[in-house]
């Protein structure tokens, strides 16, 4: 865990410790894992709702098992990546609250918080829905920042490599 915080540790660990959770390890999503996107994920949403005085405990499970979908999205291999995209972004939180019901035991909350986290495609019913679908879509930006950097920098070093 690379979050030192108890707290957060504690609530964390039944559902990153399971096996089933831990195979997003290897499932890439962005610049990382969706495992390592998960867990920043419930971080910052924890942050802000334990600062609001709300239900830390929802939002972190809710956070975590947000993008629990357990495929590789490879956009390279499909034909209409729009239309993929599209279907991707309505289908996967569906997915992802099939496998957490499957695995796990998630309430009301965390249930709207993974339904309704790619907002607006589904409208969020609780604050610690919004708080975790903003947190989603700010960590997206941020990650896609960085894997941007990462192809430019590679470019230039083979550039660099080759003069
Ligand atoms: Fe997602
Ligand atoms: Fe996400």
């Amino acid at each position: 865990m690379k979050y030192k915080d108890e707290k957060f540790a504690k609530i964390c660990r039944p559902i990153i410790e399971h096996k089933e959770f831990a195979k997003m390890k290897s499932i890439k999503h962005h610049n990382e894992s969706v495992y390592n996107h998960v867990v920043d994920v419930a971080y910052r949403s924890y942050k802000i709702a334990s600062a609001l005085n709300l239900d830390i405990k929802s939002t972190i499970r809710g956070a975590l098992l947000h993008d629990f979908y357990l495929y590789k999205f490879n956009k390279k291999l499909r034909l209409s990546l729009v239309l993929d995209s599209f279907l991707h972004a309505v289908n996967h939180p569906r997915i992802a609250l099939e496998n957490s019901r499957k695995h796990f035991t998630v309430n009301d909350k965390e249930s709207n918080i993974i339904l309704s986290h790619m907002f607006p495609v589904r409208i969020p019913k609780y604050r610690e829905a919004w708080i975790v679908s903003f947190v989603d879509k700010f960590l997206a930006v941020f990650e896609y920042y960085l894997n941007f950097k990462k192809i430019i920098f590679k470019d230039k070093k083979g550039v660099k490599q080759a003069a």
